[in-house]
């Protein structure tokens, strides 16, 4: 333990930010003692990532002043964070796929060229940072373009690894990790702590929070509002203190819903290489979900179903026509649609305005004679932002100014502008934070009422459980029979992710 006297590893007092009329950051204080972990939590937008992009010299705050170990702290540009100690693990990847796992673990920190590793430190740096994480996937001469989202998750805290930092800071760092994935963290973080270092760990999991973290900090619509330790607060405090509110229902009754006809049908589908041998029905009026472990290949089904990925044997029917596999365009008319994992390779146009991205799959209702008429794009958008509380300046903001969880709450909401009859959802609610969690069950329930079918990839076991008719787990590619929820539970459907189907 320190002593009294010595300073606190971060201190960060009365950080403002404004972008354009936008405050992110009213006055937020947070301070980090040397070897915690430490919290940070709050609402989708709330101000966590425009903070740790202050501290970590890539957003200029407009006041407030920083100490690190007591010592003023201005940084400029991402060099002096690095100069600093401070390491970043974003809550959008940063990595070069195309580099192996080396040169990412070593970028940005090389004097050399981008690319070029320097023989011998290097590769001891490298080395050491492999056996830490020790997992064989992460072979140094892998290309990162061929891991899958957990192990590049791992790459990047890797790289926080791979020089000494005091202070790491990780934007939710298991939103895409596997239960061995997040124990191998969970392990790294043990480590970190033990060696003094300290973390600030941002998570919208507040049972991880409850696990991982000493200490929190609350932040709401850009300002402090709560601080203290983890062990005297109850996961129902914190909720209330990010929203401030209490919030009574985590999964709201559904509308009653009958199960109609049957809208998707799969036989023995199989995709390269996953899945293997896929049969499922999926009725009008139905929430199906789909639990199991990362890479047991339940993306990979989704995105053979979608045309997204090839399809090697196998039927799919959708509302009785019957077919080995179409392009996505063929599927969308068929009336599918679908939010995938990966917001950024094949989610949002980042650089177009939310008005664009939340009607970009059906413009026409508001364009004549081939002139999009923005007032009625406008409005419509609106209803959106409002339907899923979307934090944004408005319509025309561009989709990648919005933080993490809201630019997940745009692809949902496209989703529906779409008015797909089938509903392909990748961890729909992945960055969303309690609140709107909550308004996304209530949609999801809304759909079956109207007689749309929903499909649920969720690796969030409580809420497959809560918002699904029937469930259906997927190992090594293969996918056991689909049962009741009310037949699971946590247990059973952890037992069969991990051992397959009896
Ligand atoms: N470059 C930017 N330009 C304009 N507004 C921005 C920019 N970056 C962030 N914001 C706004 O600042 C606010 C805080 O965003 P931030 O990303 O810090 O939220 P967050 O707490 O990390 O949320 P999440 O849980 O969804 O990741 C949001 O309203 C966001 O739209
Ligand atoms: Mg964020």
């Amino acid at each position: 333990m320190r002593a009294m006297s010595e300073a606190p590893r971060l201190e960060m007092r009365g950080v403002e930010k404004r972008f354009g009329a936008l405050v992110a950051l009213s006055g937020v204080d947070l301070v980090v003692e040397a070897g915690e972990v430490h919290a940070l939590i709050g609402q989708n937008g709330a101000g966590k990532s425009t903070l740790m992009k202050v501290l970590a010299g890539a957003v200029a705050a407009d006041a407030g002043a920083l100490r690190i170990d007591g010592a003023p702290y201005a940084p400029r540009g991402p060099a002096d964070a690095i100069a600093a100690g401070v390491a970043m693990v974003y809550q959008e990847l940063n990595l070069a796929p195309d580099l192996t796992v080396a040169q990412n673990l070593v970028l940005g920190r090389e004097s050399s060229r981008l690319g070029w590793l320097r023989a011998a430190p290097d590769r001891a740096r490298v080395e050491r940072v492999l056996a830490v994480l020790a997992r064989p996937e992460l072979a140094p001469d892998r290309r990162v373009a061929e891991l899958d989202p957990g192990a590049r998750q791992l790459v990047e805290i890797g790289r926080a690894l791979a020089f000494d930092a005091r202070l790491v800071v990780l934007d939710e760092p298991t939103s895409s990790l596997s239960a061995a994935e997040t124990s191998t963290l969970y392990g790294v973080i043990e480590r970190l702590r033990a060696d003094g270092v300290s973390i600030v760990y941002i998570s919208h999991f507040l049972e991880e929070v409850k696990r991982v973290a000493d200490r929190y900090t609350v932040l709401r619509d850009g300002a402090t509002v709560a601080v203290g330790a983890v062990r005297d607060a109850s996961v129902g405090s914190l909720v209330e203190a990010m929203v401030g509110r209490r919030l009574d229902e985590a999964y709201p009754p559904r509308p009653p819903s009958a199960r109609g006809a049957p809208l998707l049908a799969l036989d023995g589908l199989a995709g390269e290489p996953l899945p293997s041998q896929v049969s499922l029905t999926l009725h009008r009026g139905e929430v199906l979900g789909l639990a199991g472990l990362v890479g047991a290949g339940r993306t990979e089904l989704l995105r053979a179903v979608f045309g997204l990925a090839p399809v090697r044997a196998g039927t799919v029917r959708v509302a009785g026509v019957e077919d080995r596999g179409r392009p996505t365009p063929a599927r969308v008319r068929q009336g599918l649609g679908m939010v995938s994992e990966d917001r950024k390779e094949e989610g949002l146009a980042l650089a177009r305005s939310v008005a664009e991205n939340l009607t970009l799959s059906s413009a026409r209702p508001f364009s004549r004679g081939g002139w999009v008429r923005p007032a009625a794009r406008d409005a419509c958008a609106q209803r959106y932002i409002d339907a899923l509380s979307i934090k944004t300046r408005g319509p025309a903001q561009p989709a990648g100014e919005l933080s993490g969880g809201n630019q997940q709450k745009i692809a949902i909401a496209r989703l529906l502008h779409q008015d797909a009859d089938v509903l392909l959802l990748d961890e729909p609610t992945r960055g969303v934070d309690v609140g709107s969690k909550v308004e996304i069950y209530r949609l999801i329930g809304e759909l079956a009422a109207k007689g749309k079918a929903v499909l649920v990839v969720s690796s969030y076991l409580p809420e497959l459980l809560g918002v699904c008719d029937r469930i259906a787990v997927m190992h090594r590619g293969r996918l056991g029979p689909a049962r009741p929820a009310a037949e699971w539970t946590e247990g059973a459907l952890l037992d069969e992710a991990t051992r397959g189907a009896a």
